[in-house]
């Protein structure tokens, strides 16, 4: 599934990047530079990010691990 369409970013990339250690939101951004565009992605790859990792951000800072 494309994630990111202005860095043609899918899933997958999004998982190889979390399971090679990246930190978050922040690390996947850094690593794919999905989110880095428009932003209209950010909110999903929040989710994927909580999804896969069991963490939870703030909605308003990417960054900030609520939980988890
Ligand atoms: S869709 Fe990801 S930055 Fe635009």
């Amino acid at each position: 599934m494309l994630v990111c369409h202005c860095h043609r970013v899918n899933d997958a990339r999004i998982d190889q990047v979390l399971a090679a250690g990246a930190d978050g939101v922040r690390g996947v951004v850094r690593a794919t530079r999905a989110g880095s565009g428009c932003g209209g992605c950010i909110p999903m790859l929040r989710e994927l990010c909580a999804t896969r990792t069991g963490r939870v951000t703030c909605p308003q800072h990417a960054d900030a691990v609520l939980a988890g």
